[in-house]
């Protein structure tokens, strides 16, 4: 679905978020920089152009390291995708942490993530979590005039329920083109609200029904943040009591697929029809590199189905 907008967007997305070192107000370190660099070399060489920020990651500095990038090598901007956020406030002088659509944090934001990241114009803002005060006009305005002044290109949200997008959508003159959500075997939800549907289960899944219908039916784009899940069934540390199994299972159907442990758990998420497009956010090379096959992985149905319920703990109702 992004190809309608993007036709030669790639299948996967690469996280920011863990470049620019710390989340605090210390400067960028050179060993910040060779990581940015090597990671975005990464991801360009293994074929992924499409780009995932936000003004808060490492408070700015993921912006900043990423716009020194593009200063060094201006010719990178127009082979990439850009995507960034706003609206999320830490906790500051003024008040608590808070969600903010108003239209002068808005534009300001914006303001501040063009000039950080040296461009001209994102390719998709995205309003980073529902805010509960939102004044539907004063955000419909608001985008419209940046679309009108060439400050962004499309809209789209994160963390948003399909009620939600439709009722933003019913002021908005232009198409969300994406929703950005939690998705994978761990942050399995969005599979267990549809199947558990009439059941006594159904009562912890935390997925608003209709969500996934919403974005398929109005060709909005389904983007998986913590899509690796954190690596706890690929090698990093478990967290839950189904994960040492899950992860056996999934070593194994590395071996049997002749791919990546990581390749696996991206196949799991893109064999469902959502044609969800993974988020992936390690910085390692190596696991960028792991991740790029993850379109030549098909998982059988069978195989789908026994990661899914081996990860759950439990078959299928
Ligand atoms: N819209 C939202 O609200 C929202 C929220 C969170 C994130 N995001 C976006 O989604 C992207 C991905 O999210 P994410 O970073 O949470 O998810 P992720 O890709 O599932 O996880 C990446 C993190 O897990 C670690 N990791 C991955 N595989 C590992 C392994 N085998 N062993 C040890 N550690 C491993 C990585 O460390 P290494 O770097 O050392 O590999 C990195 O810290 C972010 O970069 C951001 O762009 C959006």
């Amino acid at each position: 679905m992004i190809k309608q907008h993007f036709p030669a967007a790639s299948e996967l997305v690469y996280g920011c978020m863990g470049l620019g070192g710390s989340w605090d107000n210390n400067p960028i370190t050179d060993a910040d920089r060779r990581t940015a660099q090597e990671a975005v070399e990464t991801a360009l060489a293994s074929g992924i152009n499409m780009f995932d920020h936000a003004d808060i990651y490492t408070l700015g500095k993921a912006e900043a390291i990423f716009g020194e990038i593009l200063a060094a090598q201006p010719g990178l901007r127009e082979k990439m995708i850009l995507q960034s956020k706003c609206a999320i406030r830490f906790a500051d002088d003024s008040g608590p942490k808070r969600y903010d659509f108003s239209a002068q944090w808005i534009n300001r934001r914006v303001d501040e993530s063009l000039k950080r990241l040296n461009i001209e114009q994102l390719d998709i803002l995205m309003l980073h979590r529902p805010d509960p005060l939102i004044e539907l006009d004063e955000v419909a305005e608001t985008i419209g005039a940046l679309i009108a002044h060439g400050k962004i290109k499309h809209i789209g949200v994160s963390n948003m329920n399909g009620f939600q997008m439709q009722y933003l959508q019913s002021a908005l003159n232009s198409p969300i083109v994406v929703n950005q959500l939690e998705l994978s075997l761990a942050a399995r939800h969005f599979v267990e609200d549809g199947i558990t549907f009439n059941t006594s289960e159904n009562t912890q899944s935390g997925f608003a029904s209709g969500t996934l219908e919403y974005c398929l039916s109005n060709q909005v784009q389904l983007q998986a943040w913590g899509a690796l899940a954190q690596g706890r069934y690929t090698g990093g540390p478990t967290q839950g009591p189904f994960d040492a199994a899950t992860a056996a299972m999934v070593s194994d159907l590395a071996q049997q697929y002749e791919v990546a442990a990581e390749t696996i758990i991206l196949a799991w998420l893109r064999r469902h029809p959502a044609r969800i497009q993974p988020i992936i956010g390690t910085t390692n090379p190596q696991r960028i590199k792991a991740c790029a096959d993850a379109s030549a992985c098909t998982l059988s149905r069978e195989d789908w189905y026994a990661l899914f319920e081996t990860a759950r703990g439990n078959e299928v109702p």
